[in-house]
This record gives structure tokens, sequence and C-alpha cells, in this order.
């Protein structure tokens, strides 16, 4: 009985050791090399001959152009292969690289879907693929990878709207989605968070102005409506920047910027805005230009303490 017992207790530690371990005994340096290789093998146009020049067969995966190993694990950390005009698909053997923290494939022709093994990459932090032709619905997998800070989709083909497993990514700094087709309605997520040139629809909700940690927010050039809130920010807010220029926003300025301390600058031209131009803006000691052209505005009501603002520290941008 003590024997089965002990017997018992000893293959629940073996399955722990291997469990703990599996990264380290089911894959290699070599499976990168493999995911790497798969990678080349793929390839459609590389007019630089990158692939042939920069990644030589005899020489260590870890010594190859735009590929940074770790020191610990010996396991490739970081990608980077922008701007070399390569035309290739992202194969699933790329899910292989458990070990990625850092993707950068910035300005090449890669195109197609982004394979679901991508979801292996638990990882990663750092994630752009902009000025690409990857195309398909913005995956909600994204919502797997929970490290995640930087995500960078923008001028793509991606189609579809933020999924709603995105609120899942807790570590979200930079979200960009800029120039897709992307459409339906904002997530209330993310520090950074950039959907410009896209479909965007209804009103922003109000609740995305009240997250603490958000710095940017860039909705420029979509279909956005409605209004804005009467105070803009809360007491916590950190906001720098707010894009809203070329939307279809409506309704008066917002009066109570008392919280906005940290903004910088103010974006909301060409949109249908009404009322005047409150002297509370006046107020916002940081900010550095403000745009407010192709409005329906009447009226600009400017304290003295405003126009010492206006002439002396930033930028007011009617056109
Ligand atoms: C990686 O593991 C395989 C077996 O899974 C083994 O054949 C190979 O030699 C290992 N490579 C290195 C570099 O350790
Ligand atoms: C790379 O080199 C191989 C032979 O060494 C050749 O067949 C292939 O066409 C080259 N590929 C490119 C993209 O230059
Ligand atoms: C790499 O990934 C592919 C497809 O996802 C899989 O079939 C293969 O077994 C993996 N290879 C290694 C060496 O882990
Ligand atoms: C990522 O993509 C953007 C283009 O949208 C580029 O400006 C940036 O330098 C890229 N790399 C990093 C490290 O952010
Ligand atoms: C988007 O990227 C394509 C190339 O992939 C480029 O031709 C186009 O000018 C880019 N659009 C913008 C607005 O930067
Ligand atoms: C978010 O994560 C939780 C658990 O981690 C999971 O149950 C839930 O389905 C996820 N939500 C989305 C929208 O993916
Ligand atoms: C903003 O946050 C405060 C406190 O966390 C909460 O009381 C308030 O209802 C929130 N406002 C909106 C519009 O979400
Ligand atoms: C303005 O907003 C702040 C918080 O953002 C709030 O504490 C204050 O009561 C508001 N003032 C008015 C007059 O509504």
């Amino acid at each position: 009985m003590e024997k089965a017992f002990t017997t018992f207790l000893l293959t629940l530690l073996w399955l722990h050791y291997v469990m703990v371990n599996s990264d380290m005994t089911q894959t290699n340096i070599t499976t990168d090399q493999l995911a790497l290789l798969y990678l080349k093998s793929q390839i459609i146009s590389d007019p630089f001959h990158f692939f042939n020049e920069s990644w030589p067969p005899a020489t260590s995966v870890c010594h190859w152009v735009g590929v940074t190993c770790g020191s610990r694990h010996q396991r490739v950390k970081s990608l980077h292969l922008s701007n070399m005009a390569l035309t290739d698909r992202i194969p699933r053997e790329l899910g292989n690289l458990t070990f990625l923290v850092s993707l950068d494939m910035e300005r090449n022709n890669f195109h197609g879907n982004l394979p679901q093994e991508m979801t292996h990459l638990h990882r990663l932090k750092f994630l752009n693929l902009s000025f690409n032709r990857f195309s398909g619905e913005v995956p909600s997998w994204f919502g797997l990878l929970h490290q995640l800070q930087v995500l960078n989709l923008g001028n793509n083909s991606f189609t579809g709207s933020i999924p709603s497993s995105f609120s899942n990514i807790s570590k979200l700094e930079t979200l960009n989605l800029k120039l897709n087709s992307i459409e339906g309605q904002i997530p209330k997520v993310i520090g950074i968070l950039s959907i410009q040139v896209n479909q965007l629809m209804g009103s922003i909700p109000f609740t995305i102005f009240n997250i603490s940690r958000i710095k940017v927010i860039a909705f420029v050039e979509n279909s956005l409506s409605g209004y804005l809130p009467y105070g803009l920010c809360n007491d916590l807010s950190i906001i720098k920047g707010l894009y809203l220029s070329t939307n279809k926003l409506r309704g008066h300025m917002p009066t109570n910027l008392s919280s906005c301390s940290q903004l910088q600058i103010l974006s909301l031209s060409d949109n249908e805005f009404d009322g005047p131009i409150h002297s509370e803006i006046g107020r916002l000691s940081n900010l550095q230009m403000l745009y407010l052209g192709f409005n329906h505005f009447k009226g600009i009501f400017l304290s003295y303490e405003c126009s010492y603002v206006i002439a002396s520290k930033f930028y007011f941008i009617t056109q």
C-alpha cells in the first residue's frame, strides 16, 4: 500500500517535471532554425537576396542577420526583418518560435492570413506588421497573447471589427490599426489607440476617456458620430493627444477640461461641432496644438488669461 502510494507520488512528480520543462525538452534551437528555414523556403520575391546572403545555412541561426537569441535559453528571442521588400507568407511553423519576444516585419510585402499557430508565441510583447498586405479579419486569438504590449497592424488589408477578446490583453499599450478596413464600434481598452482612416461608426464610448493609462487617442478619418462628454478627462487622466478630426462628431466643445492638464494636442477639425469656443481651453497649460477648423463654431470667448496663453504657448489652427 505504502509502496503504491510512493510510486503514485513519484509519477506525479515526474509528470510535473515534464510539464514544467516541456518547452525545453521537446523543442530547442533546432526547432527555431527549422521554423526560420521554412519562412525562407516559402519566399516568393527577395530582390536584395537577403535570405541567401544573410542567413547562410552553415552558420548558427543566432548569428543570422535580424535574429537575436536570448542568452539564458539560447533560443530565438527577436526577429527583425523590416524594409527588405520581401514577398512571403507567414508559415504555421513560425508559431514554433515559442521564445519570441519581438517580431518586426514592417514594410515588406507579406500577405495572406496570420496563422493561428501564432497563439503559441505566448512570450510575445512587441509585434509590428505594419505596411504589408496582410488580409482577413483581425484575429480574435490576439486575446490569448497576454504579454503583448505593442500591436501594430497599420496599413494592411485587415477587415472586420475589433474583437472583444482584446480587452483581455491587459498589458497592451499601443494598438495601431490605422489604414485598414476596420469597422464597427470602438473597444474600451489600451494606452495608445490609433484606429485612423478606417470605417469606425457610432459614438465614442465615454468610458474610453476614463481609462487612466490612456495617453493618445487617434480616430482621425472615420465615421464616428455623437457627442463628446462634458468633462473630457477624469482626475487620473494622463491623456496627451486627442485626435478626432474628420468624423461626424457634433455638439458643443467640452467645457469641463479641468482634469485634462496633460493635454498637448487637441484636434477636432472637420467635424460638425457648434457653439462657442470657451476660454476654458486657455487654462490647459500644456496645450501646444489646437485644431478647430471646418466646424460650425460661433464666436470665440477668450479671457485675458487665455489670449496670453494663445499668443505665447500654442498654435491655434482653424484651417
Ligand atoms: C534538438 O533536439 C533534437 C531532438 O528533439 C536533437 O536531435 C537535436 O540534436 C537537438 N539540437 C540541439 C542543438 O540541441
Ligand atoms: C538563393 O540561392 C539558391 C541557390 O543557392 C537559388 O536557387 C535561389 O534562386 C536563390 N534565391 C534567391 C531569392 O535569390
Ligand atoms: C512546428 O510547427 C509545425 C506546424 O505548426 C508542426 O507540424 C511541427 O511539428 C513543428 N515542428 C517542430 C520541430 O516543433
Ligand atoms: C513599427 O511600425 C511603425 C510604422 O507604423 C514604425 O514607424 C515603427 O518605427 C516600427 N517599429 C517600431 C520599433 O516601433
Ligand atoms: C500603405 O502601404 C503601401 C505599400 O504597402 C503604400 O504604397 C501606401 O502608400 C501606404 N499608404 C499610406 C497612406 O502610407
Ligand atoms: C478572457 O480571458 C478569460 C480567462 O482568461 C476567458 O475566460 C474569456 O473567455 C476571455 N474573453 C475573451 C473575450 O476572449
Ligand atoms: C469614470 O470613473 C469613475 C470612477 O472610476 C466612475 O465613477 C465614473 O462613472 C466613470 N465614468 C464613465 C463615463 O465611465
Ligand atoms: C469637472 O470635472 C471634474 C472631474 O473631471 C469634477 O470633479 C468637477 O466636479 C467637474 N466640474 C463641474 C462644474 O462639473
